[in-house]
């Protein structure tokens, strides 16, 4: 369209400035499309694309999908993208279990599809969403997001009307979050089924075992309450027949299934039909080796192995190490690196990174960047990369044979983490990472005797975890009779009652059981319901800034850096030490974000100055500013508190306030000074040790209170302040 008469006329600036805009836009869609037209190659290839068709039949012609597949056999990429022109005005969502694993597939899919990627572009086509990230345009057709961030968007919209296909990936990887999304989308199929909008589900694993999964949908849903509308007339008797008779994956010929449509089939029956499908991986040999002798010393042998595969190994290639946690992982890290400081000019040199849950995004997605020229790629990983990333360029796979797992103690009615023996599953899913794109090595630091004693398959979560995050969801969605929730793996009743117990004594449930007018505003938090009840009684406290700030820390990697004594920087040590509080380690991290939030000049200088570490506090920024959007959205802040908290009354002032709102959220981890020196929880009576990371290490104080319980080598609390006994009264009310 011409310009009207009542146009300003451009200056010659502004027409310069807009024909060079339309340049760059011109030079960018070519640079995408050129990008997807390389990537279509690498596509054909995979061996998912040749079963595109009976893909799509399958979707078409049941209400579910079971899909198994070996990892890379390009599942997650490819599948949602077989789909979409059969839902032609409505969203697909894919689910994941980790941030990480969400964003590189949405950046990858975005690239492979030629659109940029999330809100970059309004016209951007693939988007994510994860926990403190949303990153997707109006114009977003195909959203990764992960499943805990799937179950959120339930509670907003219980029937998920902007999507007519939910995949959900990585179901081997049983996370709560999986099994709970796969109850609430049997008992939602059921209801959109006989609606105008009927829902299609894709479930995905890399492991065969899909009976389970298929018997499971092929059942009727049970009556629910609330807003899953009671089905008249199921009954909860096996479909077998249903599920035995579901065309098999060469049941499907490729020229059945028929040109795409947007007219996809539903029945009219109250049980889902269910197709099972598999396709076959594509494995490079991995030759294993394992170790003579168990070691002591587990960093140490692996220390010594990536050098001698990086001096010894004449093929090239990146090296995966599959470690514990954050804290060995930056120990065995700070070794490479100044080891590899001495390495001579004849070898390659090392790129160690990092890769653990708490890492910031960025940091996270370096390890997706190719390494530079004469480089090698050393990468650190938690069980992140076991099945969740696929990371370009592996050929050599270090495994410790340990994992980090999350465990209910009954005794002590809380969470803690274990270090404990990976399962011969797990083992064998590292393993494989050496073999994606040429024949591999994987050396295991264990012996085989030890492979041999690990448990065959990993514990669902849903067995081995606290429930009363899952339980609150339940509550909010208004499932009331949560013991009649169609469970993938019912829970044992024991541990759902010890879940319901804690919401009621975090005051988020009823004596009548449902969910009260404070466990709302908790179930829409994405944090745990201990650290969302401390939001709310902030609120209350007159405290919700430096509530948030805190929280915020909690949320991200340790910000304080790991500093051995004798190499400690004397000044920084000393300017860091200023940041510290006596009442412990809440206050601590308060006053280093206020610190922080309050230096003008040069961020990454003071953090330098301090040991802090910069990316720890860019990640604790970010979280803070999307809670205080939150928060405001729950009305829990008004909306103009935007003023700074350094700007603000000085937090002495509300300090026990703050201190009084944590202990509301953490009243199960409160542990009193006994007259003989040491600490015991209230609950259980368990002695629990300060942590040597807390500032309050080696103190005695009334009581404590913590918000983790790791148990290494004795059981430690981590992220420990001083409270009072009396608080507990006042509290509770
Ligand atoms: O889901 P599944 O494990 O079956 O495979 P996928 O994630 O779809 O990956 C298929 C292939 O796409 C991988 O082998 C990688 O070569 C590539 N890919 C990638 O380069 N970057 C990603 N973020 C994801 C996949």
């Amino acid at each position: 369209m011409g310009r009207s008469q009542s146009d300003p006329p451009k200056s010659n600036d502004q027409t310069a400035i807009s024909s060079k805009r339309k340049r760059e836009d011109e030079a960018h869609r070519r640079d995408l499309d050129s990008k997807r037209k390389k990537l279509l190659v690498t596509r054909r290839q995979l061996p998912i694309w040749t079963h595109q068709k009976a893909i799509r039949a399958a979707v078409r012609d049941h209400d579910v999908l079971v899909l198994s597949g070996e990892t890379g056999s390009g599942k997650s990429t490819q599948v949602p993208q077989f789909l979409l022109d059969m839902f032609r005005s409505s969203k697909i969502a894919v689910t994941q279990p980790r941030r990480v694993a969400a964003i590189s597939l949405a950046r990858r899919v975005a690239d492979e599809v030629g659109t940029p990627c999330g809100s970059s572009s309004p016209a951007s086509t693939v988007g994510y969403s994860v926990r403190f990230d949303q990153s997707t345009s109006p114009s977003t057709r195909i959203k990764f997001l992960t499943e805990g961030m799937l179950l959120q968007e339930m509670l907003r919209d219980p029937k998920m009307s902007q999507y007519n296909c939910i995949i959900v990936d990585e179901v081997h990887e049983r996370s709560i979050n999986v099994d709970l999304l796969l109850g609430f989308l049997k008992q939602l199929l059921a209801e959109r089924r006989r609606g105008r909008n009927p829902l299609k589900v894709v479930v995905m694993s890399a492991t065969a075992d899909v009976e389970t999964i298929s018997n499971f949908f092929s059942k009727s849903a049970p009556q629910t309450n609330g807003h899953s509308t009671p089905v008249p007339g199921t009954d909860t008797e096996d479909n077998t027949a249903e599920a035995s008779s579901a065309a098999s994956w060469q049941g499907i010929a490729d020229d059945e299934a028929g040109a795409p449509n947007d007219e996809v089939n539903a029945s009219n029956d109250t049980k889902s039909s269910v197709n099972i499908c598999h396709v076959e991986g594509r494995q490079h040999p991995v030759k294993t080796t394992y170790l003579p002798q168990p070691t002591e010393d587990v960093i140490d042998t692996a220390l010594q192995r990536i050098f001698k595969i990086h001096c010894g190994e004449p093929m090239p290639g990146d090296v995966l190490v599959f470690m514990t946690g954050q804290e060995t992982i930056q120990n065995l890290q700070k070794l490479l690196e100044e080891l590899a400081e001495n390495l001579t000019r004849d070898f390659p040199k090392l790129l160690v990174l990092p890769l653990f849950a708490a890492l910031s995004q960025t940091a996270q997605q370096r390890i997706f960047e190719p390494a530079p020229p004469n480089t090698r790629k050393v990468i650190l990983s938690t069980n992140i990369a076991e099945t969740s990333v696929t990371v370009p360029g592996v050929r050599y796979v270090v495994d410790t044979g340990k994992a980090k797992i999350k465990k209910f103690r009954n005794q002590i009615g809380l969470d803690s983490l274990l270090v404990k023996p990976i399962s011969q599953s797990s083992a064998d899913q590292r393993k494989g990472r050496a073999g994606r794109e040429s024949a591999g090595q994987c050396y295991r630091l264990y012996t085989e005797e030890g492979f041999m004693s690990f448990d065959r398959d990993n514990t669902p979560e849903i067995l081995r975890c606290d429930l009363s995050e899952a339980l609150l969801k339940m509550k909010a969605r208004g499932v009331d009779d949560v013991l009649n929730f169609p469970f993938l793996t019912p829970p044992p009743r024991e541990a759902l009652e010890k879940a319901l117990m804690q919401l009621l004594q975090l005051g988020a449930l009823n004596e009548d059981g449902k969910i009260s007018k404070i466990g709302l505003p908790v179930a829409r938090l994405p944090l745990t319901p201990s650290l969302g009840r401390v939001i709310v009684e902030a609120a209350t406290l007159d405290c919700l800034l430096e509530v948030i700030d805190i929280v915020a820390c909690l949320s991200v990697e340790n910000i304080f850096l790991n500093v051995d004594t004798e190499d400690a920087r004397g000044k920084a040590q000393e300017a860091r030490q200023q940041l510290f509080r006596r009442q412990g380690d809440h206050l601590t991290l308060l006053a280093a974000v206020q610190a922080y939030a309050s230096e003008t000049s040069d961020r990454r200088r003071w953090c330098d100055d301090h040991l802090i570490s910069h990316r720890a506090m860019k990640g604790a920024m970010d979280v803070r500013k999307q809670l205080r959007a939150q928060c405001k959205q729950a009305k829990l802040l008004p909306e103009k508190a935007e003023v700074e908290t350094e700007n603000g009354p000085p937090y002495e002032a509300v300090s026990d306030n703050i201190l009084k709102a944590f202990v509301r959220g953490f009243m199960n981890n409160i542990a009193r000074l006994c007259p003989d020196g040491s600490y015991k929880t209230f609950i259980g009576n368990q002695t629990v040790a300060i942590h040597p990371s807390s500032v309050l290490f080696g103190r005695k104080v009334e009581a404590i209170m913590y918000n983790e319980f790791v148990y290494t080598s004795k059981a430690y609390a981590r992220g420990v302040s001083a409270v009072q006994l009396r608080w507990l009264e006042e509290v509770i009310g």
